[in-house]
């Protein structure tokens, strides 16, 4: 139990309340079809809702609450693979006896969020899981935000204060930052941000180059002393994601970011990392961590998987009283959800090299691997990831065949989407619940869906 009223009855009835939901959402254990006599019920819904929200969905996808493990039910009556969750979110996968837990609990509370001025217990617990997790580096403060996108302003509010007038910032070619004003400057695809007057002013360099790494490095490098030479003590910091999200899980090596990094320290930047959609995902619970980055991160950036979002940064770069404030820290659920994912993730064997994360990792690389080589050879092509964050291309990886390939994968019974431009992906960001039954349905569907489309 966390805060709220408690009693024996309480207690017993949640403990009940607890076991019938998960026994009643174990049902959704196996992808089906949609049921005949709600076969018309997403279009239906989806319509209207187009109406509302002004434009149409990518999936007819409307979830109806049930569904455990990678499994999701529809309102339709069908059963899909969750491949995505939602983008990031879903680490767990469906009705995760923590996320049940956490709602429960909540219930018993007062009221729904908790923020700046309504302190609660939940955002002390999840502060100090979180603070606790990342011990060995500089980062001493966590801030709540309402999004990725909020807690990136945040950081970026933060470095500018303290580098006051130098407010340049150095970002990487292939960005995805957020949808915020700030954010959209530094994510790179300029499709997202048409019609937009430039708020940051943003200089972006070439993230690592898989298929030139031996000179991966210089590229970076001399893409960086080339903007800094353009701007001369313009710049307050470095912002990057290690592993690039949105560009299809494009990654460097420690090598790679030990020496970006220590060309920053040694031009007076700050080192400013996005994990919003790779916090609890690779093999470690920060990519930080995996590359052994610890000891340069200035400002890391959460969200996602945490089921809340939030800054981390240095006592260096504390801002002054006034700089951040808001009314949010988060939903008291989602807290609560987001101490107990983190603690289950660092308790449990998910990181390391023989931790969960590496092994679906491991599943899921080899066996793309050797369907390129093999059955589905000039069909498969590129495959790559890190620990549940896996993408690999289909055919010439255009954006065209790759949006034909997830829509059928889809229609086939799982839920995946797209990462990258020129080459475009299919991203999957996987539930660290799938069992090897599952990754072998997976695979034949996987299969299937490439003969159906190419
Ligand atoms: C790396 C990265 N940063 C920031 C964001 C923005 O997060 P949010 O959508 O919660 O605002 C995302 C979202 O996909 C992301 O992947």
């Amino acid at each position: 139990m966390t805060t709220g009223v408690s009693n024996q009855e309480i207690h017993d009835l949640s403990n009940k309340l607890f076991s019938s939901i998960l026994l009643e959402q174990q049902k959704y254990m196996a992808i089906k079809g949609p049921d005949e006599d709600k076969k018309h019920l997403s279009d239906s819904i989806l319509q209207e809702y187009e109406q509302l929200k002004g434009r149409g969905f990518f999936f007819n996808y409307v979830s109806s609450g049930k569904g455990h493990g990678p499994f999701t039910e529809l309102i339709d009556g069908s059963i899909k693979y969750d491949l995505i969750g939602a983008i990031g979110p879903n680490l767990l996968g469906h009705s995760h006896p923590l996320y049940i837990k956490a709602h429960l609990e909540a219930a018993a509370s007062d009221v729904m969020m908790c923020g700046n001025l309504l302190t609660h217990k939940e955002a002390y617990n999840l502060s100090k899981e979180i603070i606790d997790s990342v011990k060995g580096s500089k980062l001493k403060h966590f801030w709540f935000s309402g999004s990725g996108s909020f807690a990136n302003d945040t950081a970026l509010k933060m470095l500018w204060q303290k580098k006051d007038p130098s407010h340049r910032l150095i970002a990487f070619e292939k960005a995805f930052a957020g949808r915020s004003i700030a954010t959209q400057d530094i994510t790179y695809n300029p499709d997202y941000r048409v019609g937009q007057p430039q708020t940051i002013e943003v200089d972006h360099v070439p993230h690592y180059d898989h298929s030139d790494p031996e000179n991966a490095i210089k590229k970076t490098i001399d893409a960086l002393d080339a903007v800094v030479k353009a701007n001369k003590g313009q710049h307050c910091a470095i912002m990057l994601e290690l592993i690039q999200g949105e560009a299809g899980f494009v990654y460097g090596t420690k090598e790679y970011y030990e020496t970006v990094f220590k060309w920053a320290k040694e031009h007076d930047l700050y080192i400013w990392v996005d994990e919003v959609q790779s916090f609890g995902r690779t093999t470690e619970l920060f990519a930080f961590q995996m590359f052994g980055l610890d000891e340069y991160v200035d400002v890391v950036t959460i969200g996602k998987a945490l089921q809340a979002c939030g800054t981390l940064f240095s006592e260096e770069l504390n801002p002054k009283p006034g700089l951040v404030a808001g009314t949010f820290n988060g939903s008291l659920a989602s807290l609560n959800a987001g101490q107990k994912v983190v603690h289950y993730l660092r308790e449990g064997n998910f990181y390391g090299s023989d931790g969960r994360m590496k092994y679906l990792e491991d599943q899921f690389l080899n066996r793309l691997s050797v369907l390129s080589k093999g059955t589905c050879k000039g069909k498969i092509g590129y495959s790559g990831g890190v620990g549940t964050m896996i993408s690999f291309e289909i055919g010439d990886s255009s954006k065209e065949i790759t949006i034909k390939f997830v829509k059928k994968l889809y229609e086939n019974g799982i839920l995946s989407f797209m990462a990258g431009k020129e080459p475009t992906r299919v991203r999957f960001l996987l539930p660290t619940c799938l069992t090897d039954e599952h990754i072998e349905e997976i695979f034949k569907i996987l299969i299937k869906t490439v003969e159906d489309v190419l």
